[in-house]
């Protein structure tokens, strides 16, 4: 596994464009070489600006047919409830894209969390023609970061972050939408890049943790991002950054 590529822009707006950028960049880069980019985007809220860039500002700079969407958590509630992350992501890009509904992969959080779990399996098995034991490869990996440092709904001293078998687990976690359903480790880490897009004095510890704490993934469940032969990237602004020892 290669160290993580850590790049520090000045603000959050700068960071937003730069990730617009970059997305736009390995988009290209895949549908140029394999005729479509898998992208597995992040929920929460910090995404929703990179977002909103891709669909005005990027909207021409990339062939968004050939794109195929997938989420790497979602809570277990209905999709136009203002707490799932599919809706969020259709309120500030995909609904602003010409897209067919055969590109987009959410996890149906309406239904029992171990059913969406099941199901959303079996949607990538079939999307990525996995056999059994196999895993996506997500072309791109788009990964959050909770100031409890969980990333997707991978959260501290759950025993998902040791997942290997599964693609996808039903979780109950504590947050405010308790039940989730979770990409499991293998996942994230099948990607060819995996991109972390943080923001904000608030995650700031978080970052030092991840990055810089004792490695204990139990405890700071982000260091479990490792992918085999892909690639890390982390897109911080100077406030996420700022404890940090080595920028
Ligand atoms: C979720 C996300 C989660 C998120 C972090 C950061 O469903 O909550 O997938 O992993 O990325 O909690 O969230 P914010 O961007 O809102 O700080």
């Amino acid at each position: 596994m290669s160290e993580p590529e850590l790049i520090i822009l000045d603000d959050a707006q700068s960071l937003h464009v730069h990730a617009a950028e970059e997305i736009a960049h390995f988009a290209g880069e895949a549908i140029c070489m394999h005729a479509e980019f898998t992208l597995c985007l992040s929920g929460g809220s910090t995404p929703a600006a990179t977002y909103e860039l891709l669909a005005e500002r990027f909207r021409l700079s990339v062939d968004w047919k050939a794109v195929q969407f997938f989420w790497g958590d979602e809570r277990c509630v209905p999709p136009d409830d203002p707490a799932s992350n599919f809706g969020m992501a259709h309120r500030t890009m995909l609904s602003r894209l010409d897209l067919r509904p055969d590109q987009i992969h959410r996890i149906r959080g309406e239904d029992p969390p171990a059913q969406a779990a099941r199901a959303y399996e079996e949607e990538l098995r079939a999307s990525f023609g996995l056999g059994e034991g196999e895993f996506p490869c997500f072309n791109l990996a788009l990964i959050g970061l909770g100031d409890n440092v969980h990333v997707a709904s991978l959260f501290p001293g759950h025993p998902a972050i040791h997942e290997r078998e599964r693609i996808a687990v039903a979780v109950e976690v504590d947050a405010p939408q308790r039940h989730r359903v979770t990409l499991t480790p293998p996942v994230l880490n099948n990607s060819a890049r995996v991109m972390f897009l943080v923001a904000g004095e608030d995650k700031a510890a978080a970052v030092k943790r991840a990055l810089e704490g004792p490695r204990d993934p139990d405890r700071f469940p982000a260091q479990i991002i490792a992918p085999v032969h892909g690639e890390v990237v982390w897109l911080l602004d100077r406030a996420a950054a700022s404890q940090l020892s080595h920028t």
